[in-house]
C-alpha cells in the first residue's frame, strides 16, 4: 500500500464525515501492520461535545476488530492547509503506538508527514501508584 493509496482511502471516506454542524469534514485511513485498513470519519452532535474525531472513530474501529499494531495514518481534510490530529486524538494515538507515521492532506493535495512521535512528544502516561 503506497502513501497515495492510504490518502486516496482516507479522501474516500471523507465523503461519509457527518460534520453538519462544523461544516469541516474529516477523513482517515489507518493501516494495520496486517495490511487491513480502517477508516474513520468525524460524527458530530447536536449536543456539540459529544463529536468524534475521525481519527479516533479509526483506532476504535481497529480496536474493536481485535487490531491493535498500526503501520500508517493518512488524515485529510478539504482544508486549504494539512490540518494535524487534535491533542485528545494525538494521546489516543499514543496510546497503541509511539511511532506512528501521519500522512496529512489539504484539499489541494499538500502533504504534510510527519510521525505521532514528533506531534505528541511529552504524552501522559498513569502510573501504578
Ligand atoms: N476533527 C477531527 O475529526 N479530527 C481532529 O483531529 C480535529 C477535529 C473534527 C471534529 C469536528 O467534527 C470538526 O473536525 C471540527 O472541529
Amino acid at each position: 500500500m503506497t502513501d497515495d493509496e492510504l490518502v486516496r482511502e482516507a479522501r474516500q471516506a471523507l465523503e461519509n464525515a457527518y460534520a453538519p454542524y462544523s461544516g469541516f469534514p474529516v477523513g482517515v485511513a489507518l493501516l494495520s501492520r496486517d495490511g487491513r485498513i480502517f477508516t474513520g470519519v468525524n460524527v458530530e452532535n447536536a449536543s456539540i461535545g459529544l463529536s468524534v474525531c475521525a481519527e479516533r472513530n479509526a483506532i476504535a474501529k481497529a480496536v474493536s476488530e481485535g487490531v491493535r499494531d498500526f503501520e500508517r495514518m493518512a488524515v485529510v481534510t478539504n482544508a486549504p492547509e494539512p490540518t494535524p490530529p487534535c491533542g485528545v486524538c494525538r494521546q489516543v494515538i499514543w496510546e497503541f503506538t509511539h511511532d506512528l507515521p501521519i500522512l496529512i492532506e489539504s484539499a489541494g493535495g499538500e502533504r504534510l508527514t510527519t510521525t505521532i512521535a514528533e506531534l505528541f512528544p511529552y504524552p501522559f502516561t498513569s502510573y501504578k501508584l
